[in-house]
C-alpha cells in the first residue's frame, strides 16, 4: 500500500464534515494521519497489531489525535451506532459489516468508500470475489443514504475499483439489527494495559491499544 494519502479522500475533503472519525481496516494510517492532521478526531481499526502499532507510533510523534484500535471486524468488534460524522474504509471489502458502518454514521454523516471491483481480476489480486464488488453492489448497498459522488473505473491501468461518497440522512432507518448491548464499544477505553506494556517508548508514546474486547 502507498504511504500517500488517497487522491480521492484528498480530492473531496470540503465534501466530509468534521468530528470524530473511523478509518476501518486503517492499515498503516496512511488515510486516518491524513484525516488527524484536517482536523478530525480519529479511530484507526485494523485487525494487524504490527501495523496498528505504526500509525500509533506516528500519530504520538506528530502530536495528531488518532486512536489507533486492533480488532478483528469479522469476529465480533462492533462499530458503535452513530457515533461518527466520517466513516472512510479502503481497499477492504466486508459485505457483513455494510449495516454496521451504515449505524455508525450521526445523521448528516459521510461514507467514503473505495474498493475494488470484479475487473481487477484482469490486472491481479484480489481474484476471490468475496473481496471483489460487483458493478453497481456499492451503490446499491448503501441506498438509503444519499448519493454525493460514485465513480466506477481503472485507475492507472493496473486497478479496478469502485468510488463512492454518500451521506446519511436524518430519516434513513436503523438498519444494524444490533441492540446497543451486543455492542463492544470502541467509545470505551479498552482493558487497562499492563505496568510494563504501557511505559512510553523512546519516543515518548505508548504502545497501541490492544482488542477492545
Ligand atoms: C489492503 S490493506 C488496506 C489498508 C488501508 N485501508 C489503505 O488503503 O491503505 C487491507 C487491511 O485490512 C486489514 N484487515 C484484514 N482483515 C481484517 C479484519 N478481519 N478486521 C480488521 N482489519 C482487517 C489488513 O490488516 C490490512 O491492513
Amino acid at each position: 500500500m502507498p504511504q500517500r494519502p488517497s487522491a480521492f479522500l484528498v480530492r473531496n475533503l470540503r465534501l466530509l464534515p468534521r468530528g470524530k472519525a473511523l478509518d476501518i481496516a486503517a492499515g498503516e494510517g496512511r488515510n486516518a494521519l491524513y484525516l488527524a492532521r484536517k482536523g478530525f478526531q480519529v479511530d484507526a481499526v485494523d485487525i494487524s497489531a504490527e501495523k496498528v502499532a505504526t500509525l500509533s507510533g506516528k500519530a504520538c510523534q506528530l502530536g495528531l489525535p488518532v486512536r489507533g484500535i486492533v480488532a478483528d471486524l469479522e469476529t465480533g468488534c462492533q462499530i458503535p451506532p452513530a457515533a461518527y460524522e466520517l466513516i472512510i474504509c479502503f481497499n477492504y471489502l466486508q459485505r457483513s459489516l455494510f449495516p454496521r458502518i451504515e449505524a455508525g454514521l450521526k445523521s448528516g454523516g459521510v461514507l467514503l468508500y473505495e474498493t475494488f471491483t470484479i475487473d481487477q481480476t484482469r490486472f491481479g489480486k484480489p481474484r476471490n470475489p468475496d473481496y471483489l464488488l460487483k458493478h453497481g453492489e456499492l451503490k446499491a448497498a448503501f441506498g438509503d443514504l444519499q448519493c454525493l459522488r460514485y465513480w466506477e473505473g481503472i485507475v492507472g491501468n493496473r486497478k479496478a475499483v469502485a468510488r463512492m461518497i454518500a451521506r446519511k440522512m436524518s430519516t434513513c432507518p436503523d438498519t444494524s439489527g444490533l441492540s446497543e448491548r451486543s455492542m463492544l464499544r470502541f467509545g470505551e477505553p479498552g482493558p487497562r494495559p499492563k505496568r510494563r506494556g504501557s511505559r512510553p517508548d523512546r519516543s515518548g508514546c505508548s504502545p497501541a491499544p490492544k482488542n477492545l474486547s
